[in-house]
C-alpha cells in the first residue's frame, strides 16, 4: 500500500483553526444550521449571528413565544451540549443561560409560572433569569449578557 506524503496528512491543529474560519465564515453570512428537537421547546432551524453574537429576531414566527413575558425557548446549538434557554423576563428585558442543571447536570424545563424546574426530580428550580430558587443545586444556572434592541434579542454566546 502506498503512503499518503505527510504534506497530506491533515494536521488536526490545522484542521481546527480552518473549521473556526469557516464556521465564522458561515456566521458573517447570518446562517449557522442548527438541529432542535421538539416542538414547543425547539425546532430544525438556523441561528443568525451577527458581530459573533446570536440574534434572535421576535418578528420570526419561531420566536413569537418571546414576545410574551414569562415564555421561554430552546435553542440547541451544538448536538454535544445542552440547549440554551431563553426567557421574556419583563417587556424590557430578556435572559440567556444554559439548560444544564448546576446540581448534577440533568436538563432544565421551559418556564411555567415563571419557575423552571430541573428534569431530573430532585426539586431544582430556578426563576427566569437562571438564578437558583430552591433544591439541590448550589449556583445559578450559567448565564450569557443579553440585549433587547428593536425587537431583536442580541446574546453573547460563545459561538467558538
Ligand atoms: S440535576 Fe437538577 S436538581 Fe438534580
Amino acid at each position: 500500500m502506498q503512503s499518503m506524503p505527510p504534506d497530506y496528512l491533515l494536521d488536526r491543529r490545522k484542521f481546527l483553526s480552518d473549521s473556526g474560519r469557516l464556521l465564522v465564515m458561515i456566521s458573517s453570512f447570518g446562517a449557522l444550521a442548527c438541529a432542535c428537537k421538539k416542538e414547543g421547546e425547539s425546532r430544525l432551524t438556523e441561528l443568525v449571528i451577527e458581530k459573533g453574537r446570536l440574534v434572535l429576531d421576535l418578528n420570526e414566527s419561531r420566536y413569537h413565544s418571546l414576545n410574551t413575558v414569562g415564555n421561554g425557548l430552546k435553542i440547541e446549538i451544538t448536538r454535544q451540549e445542552k440547549p440554551l434557554i431563553v426567557t421574556r423576563v419583563s417587556e424590557t428585558t430578556v435572559a440567556a443561560f444554559s439548560s444544564q442543571c448546576t446540581h448534577a447536570g440533568y436538563e432544565i424545563l421551559l418556564p411555567e409560572q415563571g419557575v423552571l424546574a430541573c428534569s431530573s426530580g430532585h426539586g431544582g428550580a430556578f426563576d427566569l433569569t437562571g438564578q437558583l430558587l430552591s433544591g439541590p443545586p448550589k449556583s445559578n444556572l450559567p448565564s450569557y449578557p443579553t440585549q433587547l434592541i428593536a425587537n431583536r434579542i442580541h446574546i453573547a454566546y460563545p459561538l467558538g
